[in-house]
């Protein structure tokens, strides 16, 4: 049986079930998951039933979800279900406004798009054919964002884009602080594209040259360490820049003779070439468990059942896509990228009694994910098998050992909405607070919960008093109350209270066996410094994360997720 939470309902009715063209509601959650099921096992030759009901069991038991666009559109006509992109952007008007258009039709189907703005000339430069002067990157990221704005995505949400300027782009100080404007770019996530000899360039104290990529001259010089000092500020105040490390992304890029990586999808856990897209997927860890001798176990059987058909379900997504272009269709086919993730990493470590902000919880992290990803490339290699290997292999690093049926396997997705319709904790991230307002993907509704696990565990220590309630309703936290036992405190800690040293070990253990990217946000509380940030960002790069974002407490005015107010 289904059984959802009222959030997830709240959600799939807004956005997710399909509705008639008067908007009349017309289908069930139930009638949604055979639709994609049924959808999704379409290519299959054989055992085609067998596999609808597999899928079927695994979506409606909220075992796995794939991303958004899959549950929206499987099904419809010309659906298209991916949700990563990436689009090039050509240093003249006919490309930035084509890119644009991309971009737009990308968006209006529910996917997201990255673009690497670094090939534009910088502001002011001459531009022959107009006489006139150019107007720089930032200036068309703002085109861009403005345009995001009225193409809600299928009328339902947003679209998300990642821009990135690299580090030795004229216009990148511009860049940096972009977002602290008055007219801020608000459906941008912005990232530094940073290079190793940048990052030993600040390490070393050396001085740092801008170059124009037209040109190919040096427009200034200046020193490394204050370039850091701006984009390591201007986090600290306002949650962007984030950083994408190039170099370490690029060690791993699976095809470097079909191109050098330059991007990623919006919420940085796919690296994508020009034009390619990705699907993600995400299983729900608090489900892989099994019950012995009164103790909460992984389920490791289950989840193996559930890598397997979930890596088989990403790659007839290929297969069965509606693409929007023919370049995107010649990248994504040649590649066959997915990206198999988790979600409810948290509530499988409070489940299994294991606090987030402790080495074995880390350890733990590198164990599942290595299962994960060994698993995964067993399930690939299988698929290989059974129905060739992704057409570019000879010009990827598996060639010719490995064969394998996929270009890329795993990542990790915010999973900002699919952990709500699963009723579990986003991706790998700790708790955000025991009791917290979730302010609606519309913006226009606020909706508050306190962790269901939470109240089940107080409840069966005989600890759930109306005072308790009151106190995380009102505070989202259990710190100060005296009553509850430390260790069901340490248990049940949450973002803001958990070190940046944890945040940034989990997230290295996961990305150390992911061979996409890692999308997790350091959370920080206010009174974190500059300098905190500054040594998070090192940390970053030493731990050969692919990118990273932080976001202090209260620096966002328009954050998704609230803490209960304390007043
Ligand atoms: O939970 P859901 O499948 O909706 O998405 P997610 O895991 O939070 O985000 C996965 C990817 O979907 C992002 O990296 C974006 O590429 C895309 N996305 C988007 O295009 N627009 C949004 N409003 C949210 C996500």
């Amino acid at each position: 049986m289904l059984t959802l939470s009222n959030n997830a309902r709240q959600i799939l009715n807004e956005r997710y079930l399909l509705k008639d063209n008067k908007g009349h509601i017309i289908e069930t959650p139930q009638q949604l998951f055979k639709r994609v099921a049924t959808f999704v096992a379409g290519c299959e030759k054989r055992q085609k039933d067998l596999f609808e009901i597999q899928f079927y069991k695994m979506l409606s038991g909220l075992y796995f979800l794939p991303n958004s666009p899959t549950l929206m559109n499987a099904g419809c006509k010309k659906g298209q279900l991916s949700a990563c992109f990436v689009l090039p952007v050509e240093d003249s008007l006919k490309g930035i406004f084509n890119t644009l258009k991309y971009a737009a039709l990308i968006h209006q189907s529910g996917g997201g798009t990255g673009f690497n703005f670094s090939k534009l000339r910088p502001k002011d430069e001459i531009v022959s054919s107009a006489s006139g002067s150019s107007s720089g990157p930032v200036a068309f990221i703002k085109v861009y964002d403005a345009a995001t704005e009225y193409v809600k995505q299928g009328g339902k949400r947003r679209g998300a884009n990642m821009g990135i300027l690299n580090i030795d782009h004229p216009d990148i100080e511009a860049f940096i602080t972009s977002k602290s404007s008055r007219d801020a770019i608000e459906n941008f996530n912005i990232s530094v594209g940073i290079s190793d000899d940048f990052m030993r360039a600040v390490v070393q104290d050396l001085n740092w040259n801008l170059i124009n990529p037209r040109t190919k001259k040096i427009t200034k010089v200046l020193k490394a360490k204050d370039l850091w000092h701006l984009i390591v500020h201007e986090a600290w105040r306002t949650g962007d820049p984030g950083l994408i490390f190039i170099d370490t992304i690029n060690t791993q890029n699976p095809t470097p003779k079909i191109g050098r990586i330059d991007c990623t999808n919006p919420c940085g856990e796919v690296p994508l070439l020009n034009y390619e897209s990705c699907n993600l997927g995400s299983i729900n860890l608090a489900k892989m468990i099994v019950e012995k001798d009164e103790k909460i176990l992984i389920d490791w059987k289950k989840l193996t059942k559930t890598i397997h058909l979930g890596i088989r379900f990403l790659d007839n997504i290929i297969t069965l896509n509606h693409y929007l272009l023919p370049q995107i269709k010649r990248i994504t086919t040649a590649n066959r990228k997915i990206g198999l993730g988790v979600m409810g990493w948290a509530e499988l470590l409070i489940l299994l009694e294991v606090p987030y902000a402790s080495d074995e919880a880390v350890a733990l992290a590198e164990q599942v994910m290595q299962f994960i990803k060994k698993e995964s490339f067993t399930a690939s290699e299988k698929l290989a098998n059974e129905r060739g290997v992704f057409p570019n292999w000879n010009d990827s690093i598996y060639s010719p050992k490995y064969k394998l049926r996929n270009a890329t396997c795993n990542s990790i997705a915010p999973t900002g909405t699919i952990s709500v319709i699963a009723n579990t904790s986003y991706s790998i991230e700790p708790l955000f607070a025991l009791a917290y307002n979730r302010v609606g993907i519309l913006g226009n509704e606020t909706q508050t919960e306190i962790n269901t696990l939470f109240i089940e565990k107080i409840k069966q220590l005989n600890l759930w008093t109306p005072q308790v309630e009151n106190t995380v309703l009102r505070t989202g936290s259990i710190e100060n109350i005296k009553i509850i036992p430390d260790h069901i405190k340490h248990l049940f800690k949450t973002s803001l209270d958990i070190s940046w040293q944890y945040h940034l070990l989990h997230q290295r253990a996961f990305q150390k066996y992911t061979d996409n990217a890692v999308s997790k946000t350091i959370n920080l509380s206010e009174e974190k410094t500059a300098e905190d940030v500054s040594k998070i960002f090192m940390t970053a790069w030493n731990y050969k994360l692919k990118g990273i974002t932080i976001y202090r407490y209260g620096s966002k005015t328009n954050q998704v997720l609230q803490k209960c107010s304390l007043n």
